[in-house]
């Protein structure tokens, strides 16, 4: 794990995926496809996403000793991630119940499980991967304070990437905030972070969230592309035009991407520029982790 291009601290879930023709309102019940079963979470969605496009990588997780973390376990070491610092036990495997709709939307409620338990002191048993990392990337679906003590650890001399999904029930804390180079958001999380409904344009997002005091930003778009923002930029990407089938963790891997791409030393905008390249490939099938592409199956990027 020493010296890796891209650490991941973050959740392992097995993901439990029905697909509907609409998502059910309040009281309702409606019938859905057969279940299946995929490897999930958004931290080991991020390392499968990284190590598939050329990435060296690693994460820091916990999974069940149970067929679930088995599944996670098997798919991260068939991507090439370096799973040395999974920890196995504790609690069952964390679980993801998610609906697709008809649209490829999706709607996801997690129970955390063995996510739950991923501890500062987990953190501190890897220092030295945390520190040797090009990149590290965190995500909310494991405690707070245990990715506090991942920017603690890491250090101001490190790069950190964080996407605050989901959004915390409080602030985050300004430490952490000051750690994200850059915070990564979709819309949703954007309002979050900013308190109800911000209104404007995404380019005011962005400089609003900028304005809480990371170092970058980027809000995410969905099929309109991305905002970028930071000290010496603020600019929107675009994304290329592919026929949406399951968003499911599409964000994960242009995260991923962004992240990895970062650490080789690219610009914001040019990683942002490839991030969507990854994120548009992930929206072309279904599942999370197995709708990840390699270099080869990405599309062109959009005009400019
Ligand atoms: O971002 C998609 C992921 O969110 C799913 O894989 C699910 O496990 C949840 O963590």
């Amino acid at each position: 794990m020493d010296g890796c291009d891209l650490l991941v601290v973050g959740s392992a879930n097995a993901d439990l995926v029905v697909g509907v023709e609409r998502r059910p309102g309040p009281g309702e019940t409606v019938l859905g496809s057969p279940l299946a079963v995929h490897p999930g979470g958004k931290g080991a969605n991020q390392a499968v996403a990284a190590a598939r496009l050329g990435a060296r990588t690693a994460l820091l997780a916990r999974v069940g000793d149970d067929d679930h973390g088995r599944l996670l376990l098997a798919a991260q070491r068939a991507a090439g991630v370096d799973t040395s610092a999974v920890l196995v036990g504790g609690a069952a495997t964390g679980v993801a119940l998610i609906t697709v709709d008809s649209s490829g939307d999706n709607g996801i409620v997690v129970s955390p499980g063995a996510n739950a338990l991923l501890s500062p002191a987990d953190v501190r048993a890897a220092a030295g991967a945390v520190r040797a990392a090009r990149v590290v990337s965190a995500q909310l679906e494991i405690p707070l304070e245990t990715v506090v003590e991942t920017v603690r650890v890491l250090g101001p001399g490190g790069r950190f990437v964080l996407n605050p999904s989901p959004p915390p029930a409080g602030r985050l804390p300004a430490e952490v905030l000051a750690a994200c180079d850059p915070l990564i958001v979709n819309e949703h999380e954007a309002r979050a972070l900013l308190g109800g409904d911000p209104g404007g344009e995404p380019r005011d997002r962005a400089l609003g969230l900028l304005s809480l005091g990371p170092r970058s930003v980027v809000v995410t778009l969905g099929a309109l592309g991305a905002m970028v923002a930071g000290a010496a930029v603020c600019a929107r990407i675009r994304s290329p035009r592919v026929t949406a089938v399951d968003t499911t963790g599409a964000g994960d891997a242009f995260t991923a991407a962004l992240a990895w791409r970062l650490g080789l030393g690219e610009s914001l905008e040019s990683a942002a520029v490839y991030a969507c390249r990854v994120g548009a490939a992930a929206v072309t099938a279904r599942g999370a982790q197995s709708s990840y592409p390699t270099p080869g199956e990405l599309p062109p990027a959009a005009d400019r």
